[in-house]
Protein backbone atom coordinates (compact mmCIF):
# COMPACT_ATOMS: atom_id res chain seq x y z
CA UNK A 1 0.00 0.00 0.00
CA UNK A 2 1.09 3.46 -0.67
CA UNK A 3 2.28 5.26 2.20
CA UNK A 4 0.21 8.13 1.14
CA UNK A 5 -3.35 5.82 1.73
CA UNK A 6 -2.42 4.92 4.80
CA UNK A 7 -4.58 5.90 7.95
CA UNK A 8 -2.26 8.08 9.56
CA UNK A 9 -0.93 10.04 6.89
CA UNK A 10 -4.06 10.55 5.52
CA UNK A 11 -5.25 11.93 9.42
CA UNK A 12 -2.01 13.84 9.82
CA UNK A 13 -3.10 15.38 6.31
CA UNK A 14 -6.52 16.36 7.38
CA UNK A 15 -5.28 17.79 10.40
CA UNK A 16 -2.20 19.72 9.01
CA UNK A 17 -4.97 20.98 6.72
CA UNK A 18 -7.76 21.56 9.48
CA UNK A 19 -4.84 23.29 11.96
CA UNK A 20 -3.71 25.54 9.15
CA UNK A 21 -7.20 27.15 8.50
CA UNK A 22 -8.12 27.65 11.49
CA UNK A 23 -4.50 29.11 13.07
CA UNK A 24 -5.12 31.50 10.11
CA UNK A 25 -8.27 31.99 9.17
CA UNK A 26 -8.33 33.51 5.87
CA UNK A 27 -9.19 37.57 6.26
CA UNK A 28 -11.12 39.15 3.06
CA UNK A 29 -12.08 42.05 2.52
CA UNK A 30 -15.35 42.64 2.11
CA UNK A 31 -17.43 44.30 -1.03
CA UNK A 32 -17.71 47.68 -0.48
CA UNK A 33 -14.64 48.51 2.25
CA UNK A 34 -16.61 47.62 4.77
CA UNK A 35 -14.36 46.07 8.05
CA UNK A 36 -12.25 43.09 7.03
CA UNK A 37 -14.75 39.85 7.59
CA UNK A 38 -13.15 36.68 8.78
CA UNK A 39 -14.38 34.04 6.25
CA UNK A 40 -15.05 30.35 7.91
CA UNK A 41 -12.34 28.51 7.92
CA UNK A 42 -12.31 25.46 5.19
CA UNK A 43 -13.68 22.71 6.58
CA UNK A 44 -12.87 19.49 4.51
CA UNK A 45 -13.85 16.07 5.72
CA UNK A 46 -12.02 15.51 8.81
CA UNK A 47 -11.85 12.51 10.78
CA UNK A 48 -12.28 13.55 14.78
CA UNK A 49 -8.79 12.14 16.35
CA UNK A 50 -8.56 9.22 18.85
CA UNK A 51 -7.36 10.04 22.21
CA UNK A 52 -4.85 8.30 24.26
CA UNK A 53 -7.46 6.88 26.36
CA UNK A 54 -9.66 5.60 23.55
CA UNK A 55 -6.87 4.09 21.52
CA UNK A 56 -5.74 1.86 24.83
CA UNK A 57 -9.42 1.38 25.17
CA UNK A 58 -10.02 -0.30 22.15
CA UNK A 59 -7.08 -2.27 22.50
CA UNK A 60 -8.56 -3.67 25.69
CA UNK A 61 -11.68 -4.56 23.59
CA UNK A 62 -8.87 -6.91 21.48
CA UNK A 63 -8.13 -8.45 24.92
CA UNK A 64 -11.20 -8.83 25.95
CA UNK A 65 -12.05 -10.98 22.61
CA UNK A 66 -8.83 -13.38 23.32
CA UNK A 67 -10.15 -13.41 26.76
CA UNK A 68 -13.33 -15.17 25.11
CA UNK A 69 -11.03 -17.24 22.93
CA UNK A 70 -9.21 -18.69 26.11
CA UNK A 71 -12.56 -18.72 27.42
CA UNK A 72 -13.94 -21.11 24.73
CA UNK A 73 -10.89 -22.81 24.73
CA UNK A 74 -11.29 -23.90 28.31
CA UNK A 75 -14.88 -24.44 28.12
CA UNK A 76 -13.63 -27.25 24.84
CA UNK A 77 -10.98 -28.65 27.26
CA UNK A 78 -13.50 -29.43 30.45
CA UNK A 79 -16.24 -30.51 28.36
CA UNK A 80 -13.77 -33.54 27.11
CA UNK A 81 -13.13 -32.49 23.81
CA UNK A 82 -9.19 -31.70 22.31
CA UNK A 83 -7.86 -28.78 23.10
CA UNK A 84 -7.77 -25.95 20.22
CA UNK A 85 -4.19 -25.98 20.30
CA UNK A 86 -3.86 -24.00 16.88
CA UNK A 87 -6.28 -21.33 18.27
CA UNK A 88 -4.84 -20.78 21.43
CA UNK A 89 -1.59 -20.34 20.35
CA UNK A 90 -2.62 -17.76 17.66
CA UNK A 91 -4.74 -15.88 20.37
CA UNK A 92 -1.66 -16.05 22.93
CA UNK A 93 0.58 -14.59 20.02
CA UNK A 94 -1.50 -11.64 19.62
CA UNK A 95 -1.71 -11.24 23.07
CA UNK A 96 2.37 -11.43 23.56
CA UNK A 97 2.99 -9.10 20.40
CA UNK A 98 -0.02 -6.43 20.63
CA UNK A 99 -0.92 -6.17 24.06
CA UNK A 100 1.91 -7.19 26.52
CA UNK A 101 4.57 -5.70 23.79
CA UNK A 102 2.76 -2.99 22.64
CA UNK A 103 -0.31 -1.71 24.61
CA UNK A 104 1.38 -2.57 28.00
CA UNK A 105 4.35 -0.78 26.57
CA UNK A 106 2.61 2.58 26.05
CA UNK A 107 0.74 2.10 30.04
CA UNK A 108 3.90 1.57 31.04
CA UNK A 109 5.88 4.30 29.46
CA UNK A 110 3.12 7.08 29.37
CA UNK A 111 0.42 6.27 31.38
CA UNK A 112 1.96 4.82 34.69
CA UNK A 113 5.28 7.46 35.06
CA UNK A 114 2.82 10.52 34.43
CA UNK A 115 0.39 8.94 37.40
CA UNK A 116 3.00 8.53 39.68
CA UNK A 117 4.69 11.72 39.22
CA UNK A 118 0.91 13.57 40.57
CA UNK A 119 1.07 11.05 42.63
CA UNK A 120 -2.16 9.61 42.02
CA UNK A 121 -3.28 5.98 42.17
CA UNK A 122 0.23 5.03 43.14
CA UNK A 123 -1.02 1.53 44.92
CA UNK A 124 -3.35 0.55 42.07
CA UNK A 125 -0.12 1.64 39.67
CA UNK A 126 2.20 -1.03 41.43
CA UNK A 127 -0.49 -3.51 41.29
CA UNK A 128 -1.02 -3.32 37.30
CA UNK A 129 2.85 -3.66 36.96
CA UNK A 130 3.06 -6.58 38.67
CA UNK A 131 -0.16 -8.18 36.81
CA UNK A 132 1.42 -7.07 33.89
CA UNK A 133 4.59 -9.49 34.45
CA UNK A 134 2.08 -12.44 36.22
CA UNK A 135 0.21 -12.07 32.85
CA UNK A 136 3.92 -12.56 30.76
CA UNK A 137 4.48 -15.32 32.70
CA UNK A 138 1.30 -17.04 32.21
CA UNK A 139 1.09 -16.00 28.60
CA UNK A 140 4.98 -17.94 28.54
CA UNK A 141 3.39 -21.00 29.30
CA UNK A 142 0.38 -20.79 27.49
CA UNK A 143 2.55 -20.22 24.11
CA UNK A 144 4.84 -23.31 25.35
CA UNK A 145 1.77 -25.88 25.91
CA UNK A 146 0.03 -24.91 22.34
CA UNK A 147 2.78 -25.44 20.21
CA UNK A 148 1.80 -29.12 20.35
CA UNK A 149 -1.22 -31.16 20.58
CA UNK A 150 -1.68 -31.61 24.68
CA UNK A 151 -2.02 -34.34 26.64
CA UNK A 152 -4.77 -34.17 29.34
CA UNK A 153 -2.22 -33.88 32.08
CA UNK A 154 -1.20 -30.77 29.98
CA UNK A 155 -4.19 -29.65 28.86
CA UNK A 156 -5.09 -29.36 33.19
CA UNK A 157 -2.42 -26.70 33.69
CA UNK A 158 -3.17 -25.06 30.24
CA UNK A 159 -7.00 -24.55 31.56
CA UNK A 160 -5.35 -23.26 34.84
CA UNK A 161 -3.00 -20.78 33.40
CA UNK A 162 -5.59 -19.29 30.98
CA UNK A 163 -8.30 -19.38 34.23
CA UNK A 164 -5.86 -17.73 35.93
CA UNK A 165 -5.26 -15.29 32.98
CA UNK A 166 -8.63 -14.66 32.54
CA UNK A 167 -9.51 -14.03 36.00
CA UNK A 168 -6.84 -11.24 36.42
CA UNK A 169 -7.15 -9.31 33.06
CA UNK A 170 -11.17 -8.84 33.50
CA UNK A 171 -10.65 -6.76 36.72
CA UNK A 172 -7.10 -5.14 35.33
CA UNK A 173 -8.88 -3.58 32.42
CA UNK A 174 -11.86 -2.38 33.95
CA UNK A 175 -9.92 -1.12 36.23
CA UNK A 176 -7.85 0.90 33.81
CA UNK A 177 -10.89 2.01 31.82
CA UNK A 178 -13.10 3.65 35.00
CA UNK A 179 -10.02 5.02 37.24
CA UNK A 180 -6.35 4.96 35.85
CA UNK A 181 -7.22 6.27 32.09
CA UNK A 182 -9.72 9.27 33.78
CA UNK A 183 -7.22 10.15 35.91
CA UNK A 184 -4.36 10.07 33.24
CA UNK A 185 -6.89 12.35 31.38
CA UNK A 186 -6.74 14.89 34.03
CA UNK A 187 -2.91 14.53 34.94
CA UNK A 188 -1.98 15.42 31.61
CA UNK A 189 -2.25 19.24 29.89
CA UNK A 190 -4.65 19.14 27.01
CA UNK A 191 -1.80 20.14 24.30
CA UNK A 192 0.41 16.95 25.51
CA UNK A 193 -2.54 14.50 25.21
CA UNK A 194 -3.14 15.23 21.65
CA UNK A 195 0.42 14.57 20.80
CA UNK A 196 0.37 11.68 22.68
CA UNK A 197 -2.62 10.32 20.48
CA UNK A 198 -0.03 11.20 17.67
CA UNK A 199 2.80 9.32 19.53
CA UNK A 200 0.37 6.20 20.33
CA UNK A 201 -0.47 6.21 16.30
CA UNK A 202 2.38 6.29 15.04
CA UNK A 203 3.56 3.18 17.68
CA UNK A 204 0.81 1.26 16.04
CA UNK A 205 1.45 1.48 12.72
CA UNK A 206 5.21 1.22 12.84
CA UNK A 207 4.85 -2.17 15.00
CA UNK A 208 1.91 -3.25 12.90
CA UNK A 209 1.93 -1.80 9.28
CA UNK A 210 -0.77 0.37 7.54
CA UNK A 211 -3.65 -1.54 8.96
CA UNK A 212 -2.46 -1.12 12.16
CA UNK A 213 -5.36 -1.80 14.78
CA UNK A 214 -7.32 -2.99 12.12
CA UNK A 215 -5.27 -5.57 11.15
CA UNK A 216 -5.09 -7.23 14.27
CA UNK A 217 -9.00 -6.98 14.71
CA UNK A 218 -9.07 -9.21 11.32
CA UNK A 219 -6.74 -11.42 13.08
CA UNK A 220 -8.62 -11.89 15.79
CA UNK A 221 -11.63 -12.47 13.81
CA UNK A 222 -10.48 -15.41 12.20
CA UNK A 223 -9.42 -17.29 15.51
CA UNK A 224 -13.18 -16.86 16.36
CA UNK A 225 -14.38 -18.14 13.31
CA UNK A 226 -12.31 -20.93 13.54
CA UNK A 227 -13.44 -21.77 16.69
CA UNK A 228 -17.43 -20.79 15.56
CA UNK A 229 -17.61 -17.95 18.10
CA UNK A 230 -17.56 -15.24 15.58
CA UNK A 231 -21.61 -14.72 15.17
CA UNK A 232 -22.85 -11.98 17.39
CA UNK A 233 -26.40 -13.27 17.10
CA UNK A 234 -25.38 -16.48 18.38
CA UNK A 235 -25.09 -14.89 22.15
CA UNK A 236 -28.50 -13.23 22.14
CA UNK A 237 -30.78 -15.22 24.17
CA UNK A 238 -34.13 -16.60 23.04
CA UNK A 239 -37.03 -14.10 23.44
FE1 LIG B 1 -2.46 -2.76 32.12
FE1 LIG C 1 -4.43 -2.03 29.67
Amino acid sequence: MDDRDSPVVRRRDLLGLSTAALAGAVTVTAPGGAAPAVAAPYAPEQEAEVTPPEDLMREHGVLKRLLLVYREGIRRIESGERAPARSLNAAARIIRGFVEDYHEHLEEKYVFPRLREAGRLTGTVSVLLLQHRRGRELTGRILAATRRTTGARAAHTLVADMAAFVRMYEPHEAREDTVVFPAFREVVPAKEFLRLGEVFEDEEHRRFGPRGFEGVVDQVADIEKALGIYDLSRFTPPG
